[in-house]
């Protein structure tokens, strides 16, 4: 099994381009299910997971013509609106293929995500939903089957606040009768990228990237041509590792409107930031100081920074509280990074990280896709050798990472 091993020690310096988002290239790659015209889809991130997700769809159908960077999708055949265990057991967003499936072609069957390192996750919101619009849906043998003569337009208020389960949602109700307005939705970015592609497509969606979005439903969606917007997590990690690395980095094709509470993190760190248009310049002179984060939907402090911060203040100037309000298991990073010399207790959902002048390199193994993000930002920094096991959580959201860490000075390398 491939690993990572760091030097440790060096001042990230340098630039670095921002890839394509993970999970706003997901729903949008399931959105070509909603229309039986080719859709081309271009700054797609060469992932594990996006390459799950293709898989997904070849399986239904779907034509799929595959370039480094953009993919050319044609539903206009889908012989089986069928999700099976075996890849969505490999990546829960399968189950954004659920609405499409149902609000299309009247039926789908979709295999229910199972267990997660970081939570119980269930998909309760998005069953709810569809079948507030009119769905028949029961749970067999570990699937999802719905079905749906054409799904009506309703009122869905979502009592937790729920991304993929607003993108699931929004999609199923771009071909439903009459007119939805969901309630307490995601605000995230890339429920909005998702958005702006729908409405290419010919969807009648407004209110995106406010908690009320309200879709009048049409009887079909056209193609579309649509860039996915730039990766601000990350845009966040990359930042994150520069300012604890004390290093002077500059991101290009950023997308600086979303990274707001992160860079404003940083900043309290101590971090001279730049942004303007796309470019981010960060630089560190001196040690971080301790930060505290709370996480909270967007466009509060993302889940999915929690991690990389909590690296971050494990060599801070002070004592930092993370406290983490979206998954009730996502510190499994804390004992991997304790192994580090870390020294961080966990009181409830709060991790309270007291910051070290520095940390010492060993073996250590990734849970999770931000926890492995979080173990290469604590290799960078520590003494030594660090070596990270299981990186293909790693590869399942960031692309290439040890060649563009390598540009900016990182002494890190894959190893088998
Ligand atoms: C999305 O997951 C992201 N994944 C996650 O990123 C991210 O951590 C999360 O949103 C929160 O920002 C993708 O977009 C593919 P949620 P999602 O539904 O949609 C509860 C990464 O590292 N909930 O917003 O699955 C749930 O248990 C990944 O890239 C229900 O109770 O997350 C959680 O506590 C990890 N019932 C909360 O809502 C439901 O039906 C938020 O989860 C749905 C969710």
């Amino acid at each position: 099994m491939q690993k990572l091993s760091i030097q440790g020690g060096t001042r990230l310096a340098g630039e670095v381009r921002v890839a394509g988002a993970k999970n706003a290239a997901l729903p949008i790659l399931a959105a070509c299910l909603l229309t039986a015209a080719p859709v081309r889809i271009s700054n797609v991130p060469q992932l594990n997971d996006v390459r799950t997700m293709v898989k997904l769809l070849q399986r239904m159908g779907v034509a799929v013509e595959a370039h480094a960077h953009a993919v050319t999708l044609d539903a206009r055949h889908v012989a089986e609106p069928f999700a099976p265990y075996d890849l969505v057991k490999t990546m829960r967003a399968s189950i954004l293929t659920l609405g499409p499936l149902v609000a299309r072609f009247g039926e789908a069957r979709v295999s229910l995500p199972g267990g997660c390192a970081i939570g119980e996750r269930p998909v309760d919101l998005h069953i709810k939903g569809l079948t507030a619009m009119g769905a028949e849906i029961a749970i067999e043998s570990g699937y999802i089957h719905a079905k749906a003569r054409r799904l009506e337009g309703t009122r869905i208020f979502m009592d937790t606040v729920t991304v993929t389960g607003t993108e699931n949602l929004m999609m199923a109700a771009c071909l439903a009768q009459g007119t939805t307005v969901l309630e307490n939705a995601a605000r995230e970015p890339e429920v909005i990228d998702l958005a702006r592609c729908l409405v290419a497509m010919g969807a009648k969606i407004r209110g995106h990237g406010s908690d009320v979005i309200t879709i009048e439903g049409v009887s079909a969606l056209f193609g579309v041509e649509h860039a996915v917007m730039p990766d601000r997590i990350e845009a966040g990690t990359f930042l994150a590792a520069a300012a604890a690395t004390r290093g002077e980095v500059t991101l290009t094709g950023a997308p600086v409107e979303s990274l707001d509470a992160v860079m404003e993190k940083l900043r309290e760190a101590g971090a001279r930031i730049e942004a303007a248009d796309s470019t981010v310049r960060l630089s560190m002179a001196a040690r971080p100081k301790a930060v505290s984060v709370r996480t909270a939907p967007h466009p509060g402090f993302p889940t999915d920074m929690q991690a990389q911060f909590i690296a971050l203040n494990t060599v801070a100037e002070g004592t930092a509280l993370v406290t983490e309000t979206i998954f009730e298991n996502r510190f499994m990073h804390v004992q991997e990074l304790r192994r580090l010399g870390a020294h961080i207790d966990i009181q409830g959902n709060t991790a309270v990280v007291h910051g070290m002048e520095a940390l010492a390199g060993a073996t250590v193994m990734a849970t999770d896709l931000r926890a492995s993000a979080s173990l290469v930002i604590a290799g960078l920094v520590a003494d030594g050798t660090t070596v990270i096991d299981r990186i293909y959580h790693l590869d399942r959201g960031y692309e290439h990472i040890e060649s563009r860490l390598g540009e900016l000075g990182a002494r890190i390398a894959r190893v088998a």
